[in-house]
């Protein structure tokens, strides 16, 4: 039966370790120029309905590398645009390529065209989670870290798509997360609780310090996510603050590692003196969202 990869809580440790496993093999083999062609005359289809670099780049680079082809298709150029239904689009989809990653607002929609497709389908980002970009997270912690399950994780700024994805991944590999978020901006609730059923330890709070103290992981978003950009203003009032800079990193574990997915407002949600610095990896997380995605297509589509 196809599966698809939605949702890290879809997934149990053991498959998603083995995606680590085959993310590091992946890796090793293309820095040492050694072919890897796993998904050879494969094709993938990659329905935007939102911006990106890193995850259009990383999927085309990462289909190309496996021996397959990636087609870019956007909303604003293909029938999905102007109004074609996902239903229609999932079915023809399905008889032309061998697996589908697609970047879109509706959670739900993305549910639906994995459930009427007949090949997998990779979520590039909803408004509810972003899991490829987790596995990259995770995988760079891995890398600066070893023991990732053993580390205490702090998020800081908005409760959107990535902290409900670090709020899955606490649930799925048990580590301690705290979140801070200003009030109004929490994670969302469903989410909260399915990990807290998975006995997920987990804390939140409205204080950025205290979510800090002592972290080896530290964590951050743009205050404004895509689709919210009319609200930029009120949220520079509401997220003064929730900000990664000097004052968080003292409280935090001296040797902690500072993520970002990017792209990254510099000195709004993190100082450019931070993300710059000798904590922040958040080139090696951009790096890695490519050879995680090639594991993740070859898992799927294989
Ligand atoms: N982190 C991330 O998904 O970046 P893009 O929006 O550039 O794809
Ligand atoms: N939370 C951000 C992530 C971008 C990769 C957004 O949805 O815009």
């Amino acid at each position: 039966m196809k599966k698809d990869f939605l949702c890290l809580t879809d997934w149990t440790v053991a498959e998603l370790e083995a995606i680590f496993d085959l993310t590091r093999d992946l890796k090793a083999r293309q820095k040492r120029q050694e072919s890897h062609h796993l998904l050879k005359g494969k094709t993938l289809g990659m329905l935007f309905e939102k911006s990106s670099t890193r995850t259009r780049v990383s999927f085309e680079v990462g289909m190309y590398q496996l021996g397959g082809h990636a087609l870019f298709l956007s909303s604003s150029t293909t029938q999905m645009g102007r109004g074609e239904p996902i239903k229609d689009t999932a079915r023809v989809m399905s008889r032309y390529v061998d697996g589908i990653m697609i970047r879109t607002f509706s959670h739900a929609a993305v549910e639906e065209l994995a459930r009427l497709s007949d090949i997998p389908v990779i979520n590039g980002l909803t408004d509810s989670f972003h899991p490829c970009q987790l596995m990259a997270d995770l995988f760079t912690v891995i890398e600066h870290k070893q023991d990732y399950r053993n580390q205490t994780y702090c998020w800081i700024g908005d409760g959107n798509n990535m902290a409900n994805s670090w709020i899955n991944a606490a649930a799925v590999f048990g580590f301690e997360l705290r979140i801070a978020t200003p009030v109004g901006y929490e994670p969302d609730p469903g989410v909260r609780s399915r990990a807290e059923r998975m006995g997920a330890r987990i804390t939140y709070t409205n204080d950025p310090l205290q979510a800090a103290r002592g972290a080896q992981v530290l964590n951050t978003d743009v205050w404004a996510s895509m689709g919210r950009e009319q609200e930029q203003k009120a949220r520079e009032k509401a997220f003064t603050g929730f900000q990664i800079n000097r004052e968080v990193l003292e409280v935090a574990d001296p040797e902690c590692i500072v993520l970002h997915c990017l792209p990254a407002h510099r000195d709004e949600e993190i100082t450019d003196e931070v993300i710059e610095g000798p904590h922040s990896v958040v080139f090696d997380e951009a790096e890695n969202r490519l050879h995680v995605q090639k594991a993740i297509m070859a898992t799927l589509m294989k």
